[in-house]
């Protein structure tokens, strides 16, 4: 055999380009990121579990290495350049608030009601509500960033049970999933 490779392997048989190596990273890079956060969150709900199970060190040991995922997806997000400007930023939070919005939280809703999975039907719901809330404050947030300003110094409120946000003071009972004041946790 000759070490020289024939013309059609020439043609055919190509090393990949820095730029489609770079993609594959971008790529993986991606899913850490996306697995890490996934599991902060649920090591911080399983540190709940084994708190209110009598656990406390376990429940310790969780929320240790929840951090410690967000650390990783942190470290991930940088590399990504997911981290830019805050006027970026909050066109990111938006852009991201809108496709859930507009698609991706209306596509899952009528699954879950065709499949008559009402549970998950009102979790989508819940989520589809705040996320519409969260395009507005986004958006207000930009503006107010664009013309150098920050926002108001008010408070915003968010509902433990459906994660209703609300700038300014919490209602006395939620609108979206009737929870009473004492269940919003105060930023
Ligand atoms: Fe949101
Ligand atoms: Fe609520």
């Amino acid at each position: 055999m000759s070490d020289v490779i024939s013309r059609e392997e020439a043609l055919t048989k190509r090393l990949p380009k820095p730029e489609e190596l770079n993609a594959m990273t971008q790529e993986s890079l991606a899913a850490a990121f996306a697995g890490e956060s996934q599991a902060a969150e649920k090591y911080l709900v399983w540190a709940e579990q084994a708190e209110a199970e009598g656990y406390p060190n376990v429940g310790k040991l969780f929320r240790a290495i929840s951090f410690a995922e967000t650390r990783h997806a942190r470290n991930h997000l940088r590399v990504m350049g997911g981290i830019n400007s805050t006027a970026e930023n909050l066109l990111a939070a938006f852009d991201g608030e809108s496709f859930e919005v507009d698609e991706m939280y209306p596509a899952y809703h009528e699954i879950a009601k065709l499949q008559g999975n009402h549970q998950a039907s009102r979790s989508i719901n819940y989520a589809l509500k705040a996320e519409a809330d969260h395009k507005v404050q986004y958006t207000d947030a930009r503006e107010a960033v664009l013309a150098g300003k920050d926002i108001e110094d008010v408070q915003v409120n968010v509902c433990l049970a459906c994660g209703h946000t609300i700038i300014g003071d919490a209602p006395d009972k939620c609108p979206y999933c009737g929870a009473g004041k004492d269940l919003y946790r105060t930023f």
